[in-house]
């Protein structure tokens, strides 16, 4: 099978649903993506920056509400937000304008896709806030965090380079654990509680789950700079 055929086989993380776009979205996806895309075809994350900096990545990062709060706290560092859904991309851009930061870009795409073209030991930090849970066993297959999902963070991460996750669903918390245990290149820095680190705010799906009476948790990894990652293709 061709690595194209591959690709367009492999099980996605999420379900592209017509989402409306608000005339303010469309606008902003039309004026504003152009300035703030990450093109298709850059070889690295880096280059898109005119500064060398910190390169922290969330994926994920619905309408950009707390990747935007991050970058204005965290000035000395360049974000990159990936997100597939359109109105969400939408608002994102309209807050990086509104705050005018010029620290941000954005990729409107498969965020399994952009880390596979990363260069190896590129990323300083990721960061995954509330993916989606896939509750159901039957859906379980499209959860974000899999072994090979595990592979592919450690051969992005740079030597030291952390993974932040937080979840509202205990489940999917305790399966993030058992997948990442198994891959040594990373380390568990806080055990099974972690306490909500300064650098992240409340987040909009996070806002959801607490109505709804959920725990969130947080976990956080660092990856080993002495041991080689195992797993899948592409580690
Ligand atoms: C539950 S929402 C959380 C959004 C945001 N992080 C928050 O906490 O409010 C999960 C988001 O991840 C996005 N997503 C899921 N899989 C993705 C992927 N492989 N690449 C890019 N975005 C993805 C979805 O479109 C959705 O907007």
């Amino acid at each position: 099978m061709s690595e194209e055929q591959e690709q367009r086989r492999r099980v996605r993380s999420f379900v592209r649903r017509p989402g409306r776009l608000t005339p303010a979205q469309q606008r902003a996806l039309e004026d504003l993506l152009p300035i703030y895309a990450v093109p298709d075809d850059a070889d690295t994350l880096d280059e898109l920056f005119e500064r060398p900096a910190p390169l922290i990545v969330e994926i994920g990062c619905g309408n950009g509400e707390a990747l935007c709060w991050m970058a204005a706290r965290e000035p000395h560092a360049n974000f990159v937000g990936i997100e597939v859904h359109e109105p969400g991309v939408g608002r994102l851009l309209r807050g990086l304008e509104a705050a005018g930061l010029g620290n941000v870009r954005v990729a409107m795409r498969d965020a399994v896709e952009v880390l596979q073209q990363q260069p190896e030991a590129s990323i300083d930090m990721l960061r995954v806030y509330f993916p989606d849970p896939w509750p159901k066993k039957r859906h379980h297959k499209r959860r974000l965090v899999s072994p090979a999902f595990a592979a592919l963070a450690a051969r992005v991460l740079r030597p030291g380079g952390r993974l932040h996750l937080a979840t509202d669903w205990v489940p999917y918390a305790e399966w993030m654990h058992d997948v990442l245990a198994e891959q040594p290149a990373l380390e568990n820095l806080g055990g099974p509680d972690v306490v909500k680190p300064d650098w992240r705010p409340e987040t909009h799906f996070e806002r959801r789950g607490l109505k709804r009476g959920h725990e969130v948790r947080d976990l956080l990894y660092r990856r080993r700079p002495d041991v080689e990652c195992v797993g899948p293709p592409g580690c």
